[in-house]
C-alpha cells in the first residue's frame, strides 16, 4: 500500500450542496435545519423559500435592491414612540388585516373584528351609559346605540364597551393635544342588565394615516390614496366571552370601497339615518335634527380561545337613563 492509496481510504467528508441560482433557496434553507426551535425552522425556511422565489420573479438590478433596503432602512429610521412607519407598512400591504383575520374567525357567529389601529394608546375615560364624548362640541351630533349578547343572542349585563373615534376634522384627541380636549371621543362604558349601552357622540370623519414617511411616498408613487372610511373603533369585553376589537364604518362615507389599509368588512358597515324628532332631541340633549346608528356585538363563548378575553375585574356597571329608538 503506499501513500496514494492510504489517502483514497480515508472517508470522504459530507460537503454542504454550494450556492447555485437554480437551488438557491434549497441551499440557504438547509443552513436553518438544526434550528432547536420547530417553529422558528419553520418560519425560517418558508421565509427563505418565498423570499427567493421572490427575488427570481422580479429579477432585480443591483440598484433596484439596494433601493429596496434603502426603503426599509428609513421605515425603521422613521419610528419613534408615537409613530410606527413598519406596521404602517404592514396595514397599506394588507398584511395586518390578513394577521388580524386568520387569528378571528368567527364563522359568522360573531361581530367580525378589525384592526386596532395606532390611535388606542390612553385609556378611555369610565362613562356613564348616555354621556356625551364629544368634548369640542364641532360635528353632526349622533346617537349610538346597541347591545352586547353572547352567541344565542342572550343580553351580557356588565360588557365592557371601550370606543374611541376622530374628531370633526379627521384627527384623534392624541395628534392635536393642546387643540382638542384630552380624552376628547373615548369613552368606557359599561352595559346595563339587558346588555344594551348607548352614548352621544358625533358621525366620526375619514382621515388619512400618515403619509410624512416612506410609505407615504410608496402610496404616492403607486397612485394609492392614504385615506381610512369614517368609523367608530370598538373594543367589547365580557367575562367568559372572547373580545372582540372592531370598527363601525359609515355607509355613505368616502373611501368605504378603498380603505388604504383594507379594514372594512360588510358586516360593520351601518347606516347613520337623520332623526328629525324635536321633543326627541330635547329629550337626550342633542339638536334637531340629529343622527343615530345602531350596532348589536355579538362575543363568542372563550372556551378555547386565548388573548385578551375578559373584562378586568372590579368595574361595577353604570347606568344611565335608557335610550328609546
Ligand atoms: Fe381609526
Amino acid at each position: 500500500m503506499n501513500s496514494n492509496d492510504r489517502a483514497d481510504a480515508v472517508a470522504p467528508v459530507a460537503r454542504a450542496e454550494l450556492f447555485t441560482e437554480e437551488r438557491s433557496a434549497e441551499v440557504v434553507a438547509a443552513s436553518f435545519a438544526g434550528t432547536p426551535d420547530p417553529r422558528l425552522r419553520q418560519v425560517m425556511t418558508s421565509l427563505v423559500r418565498h423570499l427567493h422565489d421572490f427575488v427570481k420573479d422580479v429579477d432585480p438590478t443591483e440598484e433596484e435592491w439596494a433601493a429596496a433596503i434603502a426603503f426599509l432602512t428609513a421605515s425603521g429610521q422613521k419610528c419613534d414612540d408615537v409613530r410606527q412607519e413598519l406596521v404602517l407598512l404592514s396595514d397599506v400591504l394588507g398584511v395586518s388585516m390578513l394577521v388580524e383575520t386568520i387569528n378571528h374567525r368567527s364563522g359568522g357567529t360573531s361581530t367580525e373584528s378589525t384592526v386596532l389601529g395606532p390611535f388606542h394608546v390612553v385609556e378611555s375615560p369610565p362613562r356613564e351609559l348616555g354621556e356625551d364624548i364629544a368634548l369640542d362640541g364641532k360635528g353632526d351630533r349622533c346617537l349610538v346605540t346597541g347591545r352586547v349578547t353572547g352567541p344565542e343572542g342572550d343580553p351580557l349585563a356588565g360588557a365592557q364597551v371601550d370606543v374611541w373615534q376622530a374628531n370633526e376634522d379627521g384627527f384623534y384627541d392624541v395628534q392635536q393635544p393642546g387643540v382638542q380636549p384630552e380624552r376628547n371621543l373615548r369613552g368606557l362604558f359599561v352595559t346595563g342588565d339587558d346588555g344594551e349601552f348607548w352614548f352621544r357622540s358625533i358621525v366620526p370623519r375619514h382621515y388619512p394615516i400618515p403619509v410624512d414617511g416612506p410609505v407615504g411616498q410608496l402610496l404616492q408613487a403607486t397612485g394609492r390614496h392614504p385615506n381610512r372610511p369614517a368609523h367608530m373603533h370598538f373594543i367589547v369585553t365580557a367575562p367568559g366571552h372572547r373580545a372582540v376589537t372592531t370598527h363601525l364604518f359609515v355607509e355613505d362615507s368616502p373611501y368605504i370601497d378603498s380603505d388604504a389599509v383594507f379594514g372594512v368588512k360588510d358586516s360593520l358597515v351601518r347606516a347613520f339615518p337623520t332623526v328629525d324628532d324635536p321633543a326627541r332631541a330635547k329629550e337626550l340633549g342633542l339638536p334637531n335634527p340629529f343622527r343615530s346608528v345602531h350596532f348589536d356585538v355579538r362575543l363568542l363563548r372563550d372556551s378555547s380561545l386565548s388573548g385578551r378575553s375578559v373584562a378586568p375585574p372590579g368595574r361595577d356597571a353604570r347606568r344611565g337613563p335608557r335610550p328609546r329608538r
